[in-house]
């Protein structure tokens, strides 16, 4: 009410103040309910949750751990239900097991992780009278994919020498997906995962390229490689060579084997979103997820098909296995800089500029042609970091969540933070990357020339400065900044239904914990931004949906502090004290049943 139903449709309540409170905080007027959490059981078979005595077998049929990137898809023909499918970024085996040594991981414990990463796929039901929204165990569309279940590469690099190893000879055929952070829902109805963070499971890199993708030389933290000497370079160079895609899920069909794409490049893919060109071909934007890396494209040369028949599916299922991958180079158009300081936007006022993107190479039905000199098509779509380095691509404040607006076109791009950014050997400020020091992190708003998704060039102009609003550096697309909510390190973001951007964060540098943030892009209240909610101690937020009557977040990682363990948790989310931290998927809805924001 009051102030509140001036703001932008869509974020018409009260803001949530930063705050540190173990919970889940939600506006005024606002019920939430926890919807699954680690370990509830989802397959047919598998055994309610019993942290003590946790075995693999009983984790691979329940819910996996650490929930990112959600998508929400329609059931056909089950009123009420929603698939629900969920990425298992990473384990925290501190909070996962009583008594667990960091230097000598049980065999047991390992296969429990491997377990726990990967994918989920859900079935879950809403209760109309109380807007609950519950998992349906045992639903035939219910899935789990693990870091050890099978997978297919295809595209370009699938089957060449750079992805052979002595347990398959094929350079096709991988077992498991690692480090899935967020990803993207097709418009043929798939869901895309990126991998992540590949590089911390793997031991013992040696090469230069090894180096350049952060595999470190000796053995992990984890030390998977005690138990499956895949995870050890020294034994199978390779292996790491088959992580860092974006993996196909295809959730209507159980059977399915999980694909990861070479043609949309290997590196930390953060997300994979996707728009279609005016006659129905695929375009799939993908950030690197480092500090100084770089955002790229993929434009698919294959027309999308309608329609749900086999053939279809299958078609469409293809698509990402042609075309052509590209990286970003920004270029500004003003003189000045670091904004740090100074109160306001220095040289010509505005941080804007026109980019190119540069092809790195093509895959086509016949073979592909790589346009990077020095590199083959192989080496590019395998070792797509330094493709990028060859060509020049602009170095970005670590690229998260990237996200076409489903109503105008422009595109999102999430710089979540670089606090080495123009530190001495480092890369300095530049107009795209404002911020020396750039605690909190930015958002780029780019045009692609004519508005059309297959463009080669871009216009860009700086749409967030993420920080509180009373640092001078901050900047909230013009809107007045006495107006807005604090936010730092935006990372996933999402469109609502009215255009809005909504953006969780991950690791407030404010004093508060992270939460979850809607900001208009349009019109006169362009820019204003207010916070919906908080995530309990040590959480980040992730895989926002935000749909007209309900919201979804992925509280990851609570009660992950410094020191924390099963003994001594750090939160007391979502069961209470005495009951093990999990990380849980939250629907939040409104108490009145009517429309979020309105
Ligand atoms: Fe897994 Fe870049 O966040
Ligand atoms: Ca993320
Ligand atoms: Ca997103
Ligand atoms: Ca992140």
């Amino acid at each position: 009410g009051g102030a509140h139903t001036t703001a932008a449709r869509g974020l018409r309540f009260a803001p949530v103040a930063p705050n540190t409170a173990d919970a889940v905080t939600v506006p005024d007027g606002y019920r939430q309910n926890v919807v699954i959490r680690w370990g509830e059981p989802i397959l047919r078979g598998a055994p309610a949750f019993d942290p003590e005595n946790q075995t693999a077998a009983a984790q691979a049929g329940q819910f996996g751990y650490n929930n990112d990137f959600l998508a929400l898809l329609p059931v056909p023909g089950e009123r009420g239900r929603r698939l629900l499918v969920a990425n298992h970024e990473y384990t925290d085996e501190v909070l996962m097991f009583r008594g667990y040594d960091p230097r000598n991981p049980t065999r047991r414990q390992v296969e429990v992780a491997w377990a726990a990463h990967g994918l989920s796929a859900v079935v879950v039901e809403e209760d109309s009278r109380s807007g609950r929204l519950t998992a349906v165990p045992r639903h035939p569309l219910n899935r789990r994919v693990t870091a050890t279940g099978a997978f297919r590469l295809t595209g370009p690099a699938a089957g060449s020498d750079l992805l052979k190893t002595s347990a398959d000879p094929s350079g096709r055929k991988v077992l498991g997906t690692l480090n899935n952070c967020s990803g993207g829902t097709t418009p043929w109805g798939t869901t895309l995962h990126g991998e992540e963070n590949f590089n911390q499971y793997f031991a013992n890199g040696s090469s230069a390229t090894d180096l350049r993708y952060g595999i470190g030389t000796s053995a992990t933290e984890r030390k998977w490689e005690r138990f499956d000497r895949r995870f050890d370079l020294a034994q199978e160079p390779n292996e790491v060579h088959r992580f860092g895609y974006v993996v196909e899920f295809d959730p209507y069909d159980p059977g399915s084997t999980p694909r990861k794409h070479t043609a949309l490049g290997r590196f930390k893919h953060e997300a994979a979103t996707v728009r279609l060109t005016d006659d129905g071909r695929p375009v799939v934007y993908s950030g690197d997820d480092e500090r100084f890396d770089y955002f790229y494209k993929f434009v698919g040369s294959k027309r999308m098909r309608h329609g749900n028949s086999r053939s279809a599916r299958e078609h469409n299922l293809s698509l990402l296995e042609e075309g052509t991958l590209y990286v970003a180079k920004l270029t500004g158009d003003s003189p000045a800089t670091d904004i740090d300081g100074s109160g306001k936007l220095p040289g010509d006022g505005e941080f804007d500029g026109s980019g190119t993107w540069i092809p790195l190479a093509t895959a086509t039905a016949h073979g592909a042609v790589s346009h990077v000199e020095g590199m083959s098509a192989d080496e590019v779509f395998v070792f797509t970091r330094l493709a990028g380095d060859k060509v020049g691509a602009t170095k970005m404040d670590r690229p998260e969540d990237i996200q076409p607006s489903p109503h105008t076109g422009k595109v999102y791009v999430v710089l979540t933070n670089n606090t080495n950014r123009g530190k001495a050997g480092s890369p300095a400020a530049d107009e795209a990357n404002p911020r020396s020091g750039n605690k909190h992190g930015h958002i780029l708003e780019l045009t692609e020339r004519h508005n059309r998704a297959e463009s080669t060039s871009f216009a860009w102009s700086l749409f967030l400065v993420a920080g509180d609003p009373s640092d001078p550096s901050t900047y909230f697309a013009g809107f007045p900044k006495g107006r807005v909510s604090p936010i730092s390190c935006p990372d996933n973001v999402a469109f609502d239904p009215h255009g809005n951007l909504w953006m969780s964060t991950d690791g407030n540098q404010l004093g508060s914990h992270d939460g979850l943030f809607g900001v208009a892009t349009r019109g006169e209240r362009r820019g204003e931004l207010k916070q919906f909610l908080t995530v309990p101690k040590g959480a980040e937020t992730c895989g926002p949906v935000i749909e007209d009557r309900r919201v979804l977040v992925a509280v990851q990682h609570p009660g992950e502090l410094d020191g924390a363990t099963v003994e001594k948790p750090a939160s007391a989310w979502p069961d209470g004290p005495g009951r093990i931290v999990r990380p849980a998927v939250v629907a939040v809805w409104r108490a009145d049943g009517c429309d979020i924001g309105v």
